[in-house]
């Protein structure tokens, strides 16, 4: 088991595939893009399934999700999930996509054994959509969306970035829309994961701030029955529910203490946290002939050397060095 000094046990896997994405959302990177990682850094697709398979079979995971930059960007990734799916024990597999490809590979990647995505989407209005992610590419995820829908993957999640004085008046648009397509939204407090480094704690709309908004138009009850486990969303019924809108405070309400997360870069690094400053090379160790053991016990030992917490509200906290599209969200 993934267990760190603190007590808590990694289960949950977040693979990136790629650092590269096809929009360029202005909190994550800039509009001429990054330096993307050559190729010959990346794992190829035999290396992150042998690291997913030492993970399930000998480690405890139990949850893959795929992230990126954009994921589906990358074009083994239905026979990634395809080989996924046939680990035992099976593990959940989810992915976290900005919408573009779901149009096209949704039946694929749900024929292949995803169970789920979670997809971004910041606003409802296409001008605006075409100004915060530099593409002219809205229809594409709103079609993605419904098909990741109609090909049965549940359930689907949408994640808002609310920015101060930028989107806060789509807060009630974008639930009112989530409520009738039937998809579940959560907003979410930004994080100092850009790679801009622009990120100010005072334009950070705030979990507090992101209930008052919806509470204008919205009966919000506290999901009680529901146990949190280690999920980053505190979830509310709206309007006596069923339907349900989560909250992600990362920075306001921490969730660390509770956190059962691991990440794998695209290049082959374990991060024991999103925030973290150190990762361990499985990439060079596996490229070196390391065994399943050995690699099995390297991660381990990232894991163990796990921080308490992100840090975020310490005066000495520094970003880390490489953006979330690098991390894998
Ligand atoms: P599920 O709740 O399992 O559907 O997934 P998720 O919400 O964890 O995943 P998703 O990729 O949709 O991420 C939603 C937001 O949560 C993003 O802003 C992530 O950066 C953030 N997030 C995911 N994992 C962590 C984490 O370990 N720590 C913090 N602080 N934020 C996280
Ligand atoms: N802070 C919080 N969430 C972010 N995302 C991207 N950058 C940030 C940030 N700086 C979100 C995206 C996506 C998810 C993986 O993380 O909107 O839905
Ligand atoms: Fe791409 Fe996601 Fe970053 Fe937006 S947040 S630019 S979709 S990696």
């Amino acid at each position: 088991m993934l267990r760190d000094s603190f007590g808590r046990v990694a289960t949950d896997l977040r693979v990136s595939l790629t650092d590269k994405c096809n929009l360029r959302c202005t909190y994550c990177m800039p509009p001429e893009g990054l330096d993307w990682l050559p190729n010959a850094q990346l794992l190829s697709a035999d290396e992150i399934v042998r690291l997913v398979t030492i993970g399930v079979e000998r480690l405890g995971i139990t949850e893959v999700r795929y992230t990126g930059g954009e994921p589906l960007v990358r074009r083994e990734v239905v026979d990634i999930v395809r080989r996924t799916a046939l680990l035992r024990p099976r593990p959940q597999i989810s992915i976290t996509s900005n919408g573009i490809g779901l149009a096209r590979m949704a039946p694929a990647l749900a024929e292949a054994g995803l169970d789920r995505v979670n997809v971004s989407l910041d606003t409802l209005d296409r001008d605006h959509f075409k100004r915060l992610t530099h593409r002219d590419r809205f229809d594409d995820v709103i079609a993605g969306l419904r098909a990741a829908h109609e090909a049965g993957l549940r359930p689907v999640k949408v994640n808002a970035v609310l920015m101060r004085g930028i989107n806060e008046p789509e807060a009630v648009p974008l639930l009112r829309y989530c409520l009738e397509q039937g998809y579940e939204l959560r907003f979410i407090e930004q994080m100092p994961l850009d790679a801009q480094h622009g990120w100010d704690r005072a334009s950070m709309v705030t979990a507090d701030e992101i209930l008052e908004l919806l509470s204008a138009s919205f009966d919000l009850t506290p999901d009680d029955l529901e146990d949190r486990g280690s999920a980053p969303a505190e979830r509310f019924l709206v309007d006596g529910g069923p339907a349900r809108v989560g909250v992600i405070g990362s920075v306001t309400r921490p969730f660390c203490g509770a956190c059962d997360r691991v990440r794998l870069t695209a290049d082959g690094q374990v991060r024991n946290c999103l925030f973290a400053t150190e990762e361990s090379d499985l990439r060079g160790a596996m490229r070196a002939g390391a065994s399943d053991d050995e690699l099995a016990e390297r991660w381990l030992a990232a894991v163990r050397g796990k921080r308490a917490g992100h840090g975020i509200d310490d005066p000495s906290f520094l970003q880390p060095a490489r953006p979330m599209s690098a991390i894998g969200g």
